[in-house]
């Protein structure tokens, strides 16, 4: 039986990368996408998340949930790494969206219509998922599982020297899922910084003649670019596709019981991600967190989702 999923994304490249290994999966159906706002602001975010499905012209079309600005963003910018229209400024064309659902109300709706069975894979900031569990407490029980990309454990953050960058935009939203009753995952920057994918990753992508092939080559160059420019990196992170392998490849990683909260207030730490590591702990576990992973057969498994040429 396919396992339900909603992928929550904020499209960015990385985000784009993980819908094509997600939306061809047969093991998996992906019953919505829904747009938040982060790497881009949430009307770039819904016309993305449009334009990758119209691209990649996935054998079955989910849902689409219209992102909608959030409540308390912090002053941020994804635009040095995923460019002014959070897809290396490509400019696909896009159909207009007849009918724009709001994000929440999509997540909402197919929660409910199969409860504890439906996992969401936030690969963006959490402010959709909050939105949800405020207007209808009782669905953070009715979610079967919540895998969260983003938050440090013990390494720096990647958007301040506390703080990732899927927290740090919404830092409040992501306290009230943390805090929220419901089976949380999450997949931090100190795992996903492990895999730097360089440029033989061209040699392992799907023929240019398939559309996910098409697709993947003209959005991975900026980033290549970006990377380099601004990291001095002969190579590309990929925290999206690795937060997906943590959802469908659970035996490839290993996962720790811990206790986490989110700083809302700081100056200097705001979106940071504070985990309760004293010898005795406080705070009660609300979460498992990915703490290693088999990095072979990860990145063989990235390759392999993407329709891609098998990894030696
Ligand atoms: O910190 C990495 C995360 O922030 C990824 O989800 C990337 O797409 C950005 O949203
Ligand atoms: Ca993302």
């Amino acid at each position: 039986m396919p396992k339900k999923v909603i992928l929550d994304v904020d499209p960015g490249i990385d985000d784009a990368m993980a819908l094509c290994m997600a939306l061809f999966d047969p093991d998996l159906d992906v019953i919505a996408v829904t747009a938040v706002g982060g790497n881009c602001p949430a009307d770039k975010a819904t016309r993305n998340v449009q334009a990758i499905i119209e691209q990649i012209d996935p054998p079955r079309w989910p849902r689409i949930g219209a992102a909608s600005p959030p409540d308390h963003r912090l002053p941020v910018d994804g635009r040095y790494l995923h460019g002014d229209d959070g897809l290396g400024d490509v400019k696909f064309e896009v159909a207009e969206l007849r009918t724009r659902h709001p994000s929440e109300k999509v997540i909402s709706d197919a929660v409910r219509s199969a409860p504890n069975s439906v996992t969401i894979i936030a690969l963006g900031p959490l402010t959709n998922l909050a939105r949800v569990f405020q207007r209808d407490p009782e669905l953070s029980s009715l979610v079967g599982q919540i895998v969260i990309s983003g938050g440090t454990v013990k390494g720096p953050g990647n958007i301040t020297p506390a703080a990732e960058f899927n927290i740090y935009c919404d830092p409040e939203a992501a306290r009230e899922v943390f805090r929220s009753p419901s089976t949380k995952t999450l997949v931090p920057l100190d795992l996903t910084n492990q895999i730097v994918l360089s440029y033989d990753l061209f040699n392992r992508l799907p023929e240019e003649s398939t559309k996910v092939g098409k697709f993947l080559r003209k959005i991975l160059p900026p980033a290549f670019r970006a990377y380099r420019q601004q990291f001095g990196l002969e190579g590309i992170h990929v925290h999206d596709s690795i937060a997906l392998c943590a959802a469908v490849n659970p035996e490839l990683f290993a996962f720790r019981e811990m206790a986490a909260d989110v700083e809302t207030m700081g100056e200097l730490t705001a979106g940071m991600t504070v985990f309760d590591r004293r010898r005795v702990p406080a705070w009660r576990h609300n979460m498992e967190v990915a703490i290693e992973m088999e990095e072979k057969k990860v990145v063989a498994e990235l390759i392999r989702r993407l329709g891609g040429e098998p990894v030696e």
